[in-house]
């Protein structure tokens, strides 16, 4: 696993936007697996100002996302499609048809069969290249909450108190957040091919650790990009400052830089 250490949130959103910039470069028609939330704002700033400034090309990539509150209109403002039209899809020249955000009304008795369809999309696209990944303050990853199944598949999930508290801050209230979500299983986001995780602050710091160097367990979701081999975390210092093998980590990217190839 490579863990980069940045001095701030900046510093993270722009080295995260460098490994996306590169892989849409490299291979113009990727598949992005991307996550809403606070933590990518930045990167997603920083990824539409490549492309109006530096003609970033999006023009054939095909993004999925890992989730959507269950309830919401893709116009609600706090809806996932409406957070990646906003915070980036309207700022880039992707073509919106080959963005997928699982669909928060979808009728219950669909859901299954929505679930097995987003996953084939997926395989049919070839596969995510790169997963953008947050991790929330219970540990979860995409809405995966403690004691999700490590191998667990894109489903309906509900969420738990501590999510609900944490993501209140974008609603008039607690009352108002939806309690369910759609969700990629764990299982599925370690079919993507690479993980991109990201984490800012030090409120994350303790989840980071745990999830970084910590066992691995259905309690802390994140805890699962440890059987990923192809895994760059990027987290400022605040974000770092639980972890006990910083110094190691620091060396590492240091010979990187040497060598000339990414350590993983
Ligand atoms: C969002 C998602 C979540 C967030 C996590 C962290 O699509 O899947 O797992 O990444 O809750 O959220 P923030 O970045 O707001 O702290």
């Amino acid at each position: 696993m490579r863990v980069l250490i940045t001095k701030n949130y900046e510093e993270m959103s722009k080295k995260a936007a460098d490994v996306v910039a590169e892989l849409v470069n490299r291979m113009p028609k990727c598949v992005l697996g991307l996550a809403t939330g606070s933590t990518p704002e930045g990167l997603y700033r920083e990824l539409v100002r490549r492309h109006r400034e530096e003609g970033l090309d999006f023009s054939m990539t095909t993004t999925f996302n890992l989730d959507e509150y269950y309830g919401l209109d893709v116009n609600h403002p706090q809806s996932y499609r409406y957070f990646m039209d906003t915070n980036l899809f309207n700022g880039i020249n992707i073509e919106k048809k080959n963005t997928f955000v699982p669909d928060g009304k979808v009728p219950v008795k669909d859901i299954d069969m929505f679930c097995k369809e987003y996953e084939q999309k997926i395989k049919k696209a070839g596969g995510i290249d790169i997963q953008v990944l947050g991790i929330g303050g219970d540990g979860h990853i995409a809405f995966n909450e403690p004691g999700s199944s490590l191998t667990s598949r894109t489903r309906l999930v509900a969420l738990t108190e501590q999510t609900i508290k944490d993501n209140s801050r974008f609603f008039k209230s607690d009352k108002e957040v939806p309690r369910y979500a759609l969700s990629m299983g764990v299982g599925t986001i370690l079919e993507a091919k690479e993980l991109l995780v990201l984490a800012t602050g030090e409120k994350k710091a303790e989840v980071v650790a745990k999830a970084i160097e910590g066992p691995i367990t259905s309690s802390i979701t994140a805890s699962a990009i440890q059987m990923h081999p192809k895994v760059t975390v990027i987290i400022d210092e605040g974000a770092a400052s639980r972890l006990s093998m910083a110094v190691f980590y620091r060396f590492a990217a240091e010979a990187e830089a040497k060598i000339g190839l990414k350590l993983f």
